[in-house]
């Protein structure tokens, strides 16, 4: 048998969420967010399984959009940290690609080329992320001198991201959000705002375009979810299986450092999967897995290439019992990856791009 470690992308629910996307934001154009390989789920399969839907995507440099290309994608496609040095300009006129500017030296590389046909432009502000973008005192400027020059420059948006959209307090998402209002009140220009909190809890930020990416995997990334997140479905299952079992006595260690030790005579069934294949060494003992669609607890430290679960209350699993990391069980219970997050002391976007090639994945749907 070969090692049982899968990760099981539906493009079924990437499509699904994709549509609730667009349906929250009738008034506003989603781009599908598929950078860092498609936030682990593989950027070409899911920009296969979306480019109908889909009226542009979004990668954060010109090499995922090369990829994408190469593949035969032809959807337009935003670079959301445009280009990195002036010589990609060239590939970007080639390639058809959008580009976000949010820098000084890259409006003097744009000024400076001439493409083939002028190039879409999401010229970047900033709000108060304080990461990239042109302060909204200069940002006027910038525009104006994108303005005047048409036979380079085309379709310009202005485009921000927000810092707290996410939270429950609203007092600085307002604050970007009414920044933002005025300015493109005042240069009368369409916006690309919105990224998944956004899109899900506030329709007034979304702008011309949103820009929706973790929610698209199913992820729900709000401080206090709503109607809309909760109906999210997740598209990857992180799915092993038990290869061993042991019966540890009471008051005996488990893995390294002996962290668990069994409160009880315990049965504890050994996984196979490890921060070697991406799963969080930071998972803490009671991190929850499912056991044949039933929870259990991790019991004891991640190793590189397994993890121990505490099956005592589980007798009738054993070797081969499938074991769901997150995602959807045979038996169509969920594990949602938000809440393995919490017991890593971290969040979706780090536990899906953090899954290893060695997880193969098996692409279902779409
Ligand atoms: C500029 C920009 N827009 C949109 C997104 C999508 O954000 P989310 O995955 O929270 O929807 C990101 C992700 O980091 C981003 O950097």
């Amino acid at each position: 048998m070969a090692r049982p470690l899968t990760a099981d992308i539906n493009l079924n629910a990437l499509r699904q969420n994709y549509c609730l996307a667009r349906d929250l934001a009738p008034h506003s154009q989603s781009v599908a967010v598929l950078k860092a390989d498609a936030y682990g789920h593989g950027a070409v399969a899911c920009a296969r399984a979306l480019e109908d839907l889909a009226p542009a995507f979004a990668v954060a440099c010109i090499e995922e959009a090369e990829t994408l290309r190469m593949a035969g994608i032809e959807v337009p496609i935003v670079l959301l940290e445009g280009i990195f040095e002036a010589e990609e300009l060239a590939r970007v006129d080639a390639l058809g690609l959008w580009i976000a500017v949010h820098s000084e030296w890259q409006v003097e590389a744009l000024l400076a080329f001439m493409p083939h046909q002028p190039i879409p432009v999401w010229l970047k502000v900033d709000s108060g992320m304080h990461r990239l973008g042109f302060s909204p005192a200069r940002a006027a400027d910038v525009w104006a001198r994108l303005q005047a020059v048409p036979e380079r420059v085309t379709d310009l948006h202005l485009m921000s991201h927000f810092a707290t959209a996410d939270a429950i307090e609203p007092g600085y998402f307002r604050r970007q959000l009414a920044l933002l209002n005025e300015l493109s009140a005042r240069l009368d220009a369409p916006t690309c705002l919105a990224n998944s909190p956004a899109t899900l809890a506030w329709p007034e930020a979304h702008g011309a375009w949103n820009r929706p990416g973790v929610m698209l995997y199913g992820s729900d990334p709000l401080e206090g979810a709503n109607d809309a997140s909760r109906s999210l479905v997740p598209v990857m299952t992180l799915r092993s299986a038990i290869i061993a079992v042991r019966e540890i006595a009471t008051g005996e260690p488990v893995g390294y450092g002996g962290r668990f030790k069994a409160p009880y005579p315990a049965r504890v069934g050994v996984v196979a999967c490890g921060y070697g294949d991406g799963y969080d060494r930071h998972a803490v003992d009671g991190t929850p897995l499912l056991v044949d669609g039933q929870r259990a607890g991790l019991a004891g430290k991640v190793s590189m290439d397994m993890l121990t679960v505490d099956i005592t209350h589980l007798p009738d699993a054993g070797i081969g019992s499938e074991v769901v990391l997150w995602g959807q069980a045979v038996s169509g219970e969920v594990l949602s990856i938000d809440e393995v997050a919490r017991y890593c002391d971290t969040i979706s976007y780090t536990l899906l791009t953090g899954v290893l090639p060695r997880a193969p994945r098996r692409y279902h749907g779409g």
